[in-house]
């Protein structure tokens, strides 16, 4: 059988990695997908041949609607990133009935809906496995292997730029701006970094998680975003003198109110699993009703870890090629007609528990205020610390860490507090997880 030919939009990290590991294990690829699979063309602009040893045998143009509209096509792989002309070059594929896989996170949690739409009118196959957490097979396992499961919630370390951060920062109390360099020097940062830090890329890969896990539309913005700019290396030691570390992580859960869906720092007891993920590694926790929790850990980023996912994903639609398309595995996971409309809960709505840290006068009866504040909202105090004061200074620390609660309540409370005159400048607020089985 003739090989199926490929056309590839972009030669950069991905797209480099993504030819090396197509060229270097061709023939074990072709064994499991029964039939070769050759790069023919590619879309790159300011290649320089010497850095891709084999490119100089494809067809390589700056032009990418020239792969897409090419007839020979039959698999157009787009690793662009963006939005545009990202999302022109998928439909267009899809148009011209081709089969598309593709990283883009961003892509497809904004316009993922829209794309499956028009993959499904025409009998074509979207994949997008390499969109999550790098070379992780999240994707698949979810939609996959945990198909017999009422899934529970989902909480992960799904980017990985921000995790070697907040990772450095904690163990040699590195300065954030240059590990944040480093990131991006190794090709692990989004070409616009405030979408690592600012916790954007998480959420894209979030809505797609919330999505397969839930089956319901992509809804990306309603997805309650918050970064790690804000976290300071004081809240980093706090935490671990508590018994805990501080995750950026991207939670989801089915609650009978509706569905949670929230990006932001975290603190979650070190003896998890998901407390020792570092670097740029990921790692995605999955709780389903009939498996009990499942950890899933990799590399999220970078070039051959996020091609293995490229790969395995090409792997995939040329088993599927053959398939009708009604019997191919749906996009998002769950039946087109079958997507629910549970709503996303607005983060007031979003009950949690909380470590706290504000700084107060170091004189009688201010424990008691704040106390009072609290209790009059509800809230219980379950730890506190107060840290002894520097030479000089008028106010101390004090750390706290309550009990669940609604957000609501504990905006108002933080209000209150804030405007207390014993308290001075704001208080810092991180949502805390057990993320208990
Ligand atoms: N910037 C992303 C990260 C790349 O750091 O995780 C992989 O999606």
């Amino acid at each position: 059988m003739n090989p199926v030919k490929v056309g590839l939009l972009g030669l950069g990290t991905v797209g480099g990695g993504t030819f090396k590991v197509l060229t270097r294990n061709a023939e074990e690829i072709a064994r499991r997908a029964g039939r070769g699979i050759r790069i023919t063309h590619a879309a790159a602009k300011g290649l320089d041949p010497d850095t891709l040893p084999g490119v100089e045998d494809i067809e390589v143009t700056e032009d990418a609607f020239a792969v897409v509209d090419n007839p020979d096509v039959d698999i157009v792989i787009e690793l662009i990133g963006g939005y545009s002309p990202a999302k022109e070059l998928v439909l267009k594929a899809i148009e011209n009935g081709k089969h598309v896989v593709t990283a883009n996170k961003a892509l497809i949690a904004l316009h993922g809906d829209e794309i499956f739409a028009a993959a499904q009118d025409k009998g074509v196959i979207v994949a997008f496995e390499a969109a999550v957490a790098g070379g992780i097979p999240i994707i698949k396992s979810i939609r996959e292997g945990l198909a017999a499961n009422q899934i529970q919630w989902a909480a992960g370390i799904i980017n990985g730029t921000g995790n070697f951060i907040l990772s450095e920062m904690r163990d040699k109390g590195r300065d954030f701006d240059d590990v944040l360099a480093e990131a991006q020097a190794l090709g692990y940062a989004e070409a616009d970094p405030t979408f690592d830090v600012e916790g954007i890329d998480a959420a894209h890969k979030l809505t797609i998680i919330g999505s397969i896990a839930f089956g319901i539309p992509l809804q990306f913005e309603k997805t309650y975003t918050e970064g790690i700019s804000k976290i300071t290396g004081s809240d980093v030691v706090y935490a671990n003198e508590l018994g805990y570390r501080i995750k950026h992580l991207g939670i989801t859960r089915k609650t009978e109110r509706g569905i949670e869906m929230r990006v932001h720092p975290t603190l979650i007891p070190e003896k998890r699993l998901l407390a020792n993920v570092d670097g740029v590694m990921n790692a995605v926790m999955v709780m389903g009703d009939a498996v009990g929790p499942t950890l899933y850990y990799g590399a999220g980023a970078g070039s051959e870890p996020t091609a293995s996912a490229v790969v395995a994903d090409v792997v995939d639609v040329v088993r599927a090629m053959t398939i009708d398309p009604e019997n191919r595995v749906p996009h998002l996971a769950f039946q087109p007609s079958e997507l629910s409309d549970l709503p996303i809960l607005d983060m007031e709505e979003v009950e949690t528990s909380y470590y706290l840290r504000m700084q107060v006068e170091d004189v009688p009866g201010v424990l008691a205020h704040v106390s009072g504040i609290l209790g009059d909202a509800g809230i219980s105090i379950e730890a506190m610390q107060q840290k002894e004061s520097v030479e000089g200074a008028t106010h101390v620390p004090l750390i706290m860490l309550t009990h669940k609660v609604m957000e609501r309540q504990m905006n108002r409370a933080i209000e209150k507090i804030e405007a207390l005159d014993s308290t001075s400048g704001e208080v810092t607020r991180i949502r805390m997880e057990q993320l208990e089985a």
